[in-house]
């Protein structure tokens, strides 16, 4: 677990569907995974919205009051942390307070379907390994996770995990954002485009109308050729 390195931040169903430019209604029938998805309400209320999603991280090996006790301390260091910086554009957000009121949102309602539902919606586990089976997913979405933590998680991680998401996914993935929090994109993209045992992948950056962190108005899609 990487819980130290990886702060314990949760985004909502509205922050994703803008910058992963979902369209909801379209996704009605299809099996969503959200992999790294910790204390984000996407699932919830995904569900809650009638869309089949499934949510994957270390964390739902530990009980709801653990989990808890982290949001709080974890929260006051990014909000605290964000203001003032130069890498951030606050269009969406408009301030450090609006910005703490989503992330309380999220992993409040979180906690509670966490307590309602636990293991059957939510999955213990670490990549680069996922419990689930060849192709059992329509959409794979990965926020705050990949390429962001360059400088935790290194390129044979991120190449492992990406294998990994694609051999569960038989749609398509989605990964957000693919800057580092320096806003500078990762180093490890060009790499993996170009490495032979991603041949069998497609790659294409997706504009989106979102951005937050510097050059994050864009998703990378991945997909079978
Ligand atoms: C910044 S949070 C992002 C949560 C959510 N995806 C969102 O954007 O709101 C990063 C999450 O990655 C999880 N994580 C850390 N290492 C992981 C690993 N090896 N595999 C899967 N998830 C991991 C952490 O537990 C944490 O919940």
């Amino acid at each position: 677990m990487v819980l130290d390195k990886v702060v314990l931040l949760g985004r909502t169903l509205e922050e994703y569907r803008r910058y992963f430019a979902l369209d909801i209604d379209a996704l009605r029938g299809k099996e969503i995974l959200d992999v790294a998805s910790g204390v984000s309400s996407f699932t919830a209320e995904a569900c809650r919205a009638g869309l089949k999603a499934t949510a994957f991280d270390p964390i739902y090996a530990l009980p709801g009051e653990s989990i808890r006790q982290r949001c709080g301390p974890d929260l006051d260091q990014v909000i605290d942390a964000v203001r003032g910086l130069k890498t951030y554009r606050w269009e969406f957000y408009r301030s450090p307070e609006r910005l703490r009121g989503f992330r309380e949102q999220a992993y409040r309602t979180f906690l509670d379907d966490f307590a309602e539902h636990g293991g059957r919606r939510y999955v213990p586990g670490s990549l680069p390994v996922l419990p689930f089976a060849d192709g059992q997913f329509d959409l794979t979405l990965v926020s705050y996770l990949l390429f962001v933590y360059e400088d935790h998680l290194d390129h044979e991680f991120h190449k492992r995990s990406l294998l990994e998401i694609m051999r569960v996914t038989r749609g398509e993935a989605r990964l957000y954002p693919t800057v580092t929090f320096e806003g500078v994109p990762c180093s490890y993209l060009d790499r993996l485009y170009t490495d032979p045992d991603m041949g069998h992948l497609g790659f294409e950056m997706v504009p989106t109308d979102f951005e937050f962190l510097v050059g994050s108005d864009r998703y990378l899609r991945v997909f079978r050729r």
